[in-house]
C-alpha cells in the first residue's frame, strides 16, 4: 500500500511532493486543513469535514476553492492507494507569492495537497479498553480556535509535554482556568448522568466526532450540557472522554496523576464507544 499525494492535481508518492519556499503555508501558516477517516475505502463523515473545510476557507477569506474537484481527487487517490483503513489529509494554502503579510493582490492559485495514508487502529484499540492518561497544559492558542488552520504550535507544545509525561493527550486550560479541549481531540465529561462539553465558539474547534457523538447522546436520551467549566469540575467528573477522528471515543482514567472516577473506562464511555462503533458499522453496511 503506497502513501500517495496529490499536489495541485498531480498524483505521486508522498515523499516526492515538493512545495515552493514562497508558499504562504510554509512562510505564515496561511493554510487550512482537514483529516478524514477512511474505513474500508470509504470516507466517514464526509459532509461534516467538507462543511468545516468550507467554513475554515471562508473565515480566512480564501478565494473560492473547487471543492467538488477536490473531493473527486480525494476519491481517486483512495482508489489508487488501495487503502482500506486510512486517513486523508487535505491542506489548502493561500498559494505561492513574494513574502508580504497581506494577501497576494491579485490572488494567486492556492496550493492544494491531499495525502492518503494507511491507518492501523490496533494500538488505539488497546487504549480504548484500558483508558488513557492525560496531562493538563495552558491553552496558548489564538482567539480563533474554531478555524482548522495549520497554525498548531500551541497544540504541538502541549502535546510534546504530554508525550514526555507518557500521556495520550494534553487537556488545555485557558488563562481563566477553564478547560477548552485537547490538542487533537475534543473533550467531554460526565457528571450526574449528564454529558458536558465546552460550548461551540471561538474557544474550540467544532469537532466532527464530537458533533456526531453528541447526536448519538441525544438519540440515547442522555442530557447534554454545553458549559464553560473550571478544571476542578472536570477533575471531579465521574468520567472524562476524548473524541476525535482517529481516537474515536477514548476514556481518560488519569489526569496529572489524579484518578478519574473508578480509574477504569466507565459505563458512559463504553455506551458511547459501542454506539459510535455501531454508527460506523451501519454506515459501512449502507
Ligand atoms: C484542537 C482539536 N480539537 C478537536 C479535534 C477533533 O476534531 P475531529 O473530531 O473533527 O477530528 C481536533 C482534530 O484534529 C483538533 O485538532
Amino acid at each position: 500500500m503506497a502513501v500517495l499525494a496529490c499536489l495541485n492535481g498531480e498524483t505521486m508518492p508522498a515523499d516526492q511532493a515538493r512545495v515552493s519556499i514562497w508558499d504562504r503555508g510554509f512562510l505564515f501558516g496561511d493554510a487550512v486543513y482537514e483529516v478524514f477517516r477512511v474505513y474500508r475505502g470509504r470516507l466517514w463523515l464526509e459532509d461534516e469535514h467538507l462543511g468545516r473545510l468550507k467554513r475554515s476557507l471562508a473565515e480566512l477569506d480564501f478565494p473560492a476553492h473547487a471543492l467538488e474537484r477536490l473531493m473527486d481527487r480525494v476519491r481517486r487517490l483512495i482508489v489508487a492507494s488501495e487503502i482500506g483503513d486510512g486517513t486523508v489529509y487535505i491542506q489548502i494554502t493561500r498559494g505561492v507569492a513574494p513574502r508580504t503579510h497581506a494577501f497576494p493582490d491579485p490572488p494567486v492559485p492556492p496550493t492544494e495537497l491531499i495525502v492518503v495514508k494507511p491507518y492501523d487502529d490496533e494500538p488505539t484499540a488497546r487504549l480504548r479498553e484500558t483508558g488513557v492518561r492525560a496531562i493538563t497544559h495552558p491553552d496558548l492558542r489564538w482567539r480563533r480556535r474554531d478555524i482548522k488552520t495549520v497554525n498548531l504550535l500551541g497544540n504541538v507544545l502541549a502535546m510534546e509535554q504530554a508525550k514526555r509525561a507518557g500521556a495520550y493527550e494534553a487537556i488545555l486550560v485557558d488563562q481563566d482556568g477553564f478547560v477548552t479541549e485537547a490538542t487533537h481531540t475534543s473533550l467531554l465529561w460526565v457528571a450526574g448522568g449528564r454529558v458536558h462539553g465546552t460550548p461551540e465558539g471561538w474557544e474550540i474547534l467544532p469537532g466532527t466526532t464530537r458533533n456526531r457523538t453528541l447526536r448519538l447522546v441525544e438519540s440515547l436520551g442522555i442530557p447534554f450540557e454545553a458549559v464553560h467549566s473550571p478544571l476542578a469540575d472536570v477533575l471531579a467528573a465521574d468520567e472524562v472522554i476524548l473524541v476525535g477522528t482517529t481516537s474515536e471515543v477514548i476514556s481518560i482514567t488519569t489526569i496529572d496523576d489524579r484518578v478519574i472516577g473508578s480509574g477504569r473506562p466507565g459505563p458512559m464511555s463504553r455506551r458511547l464507544w459501542d454506539g459510535y462503533r455501531a454508527l460506523v458499522e451501519r454506515f459501512l453496511a449502507g
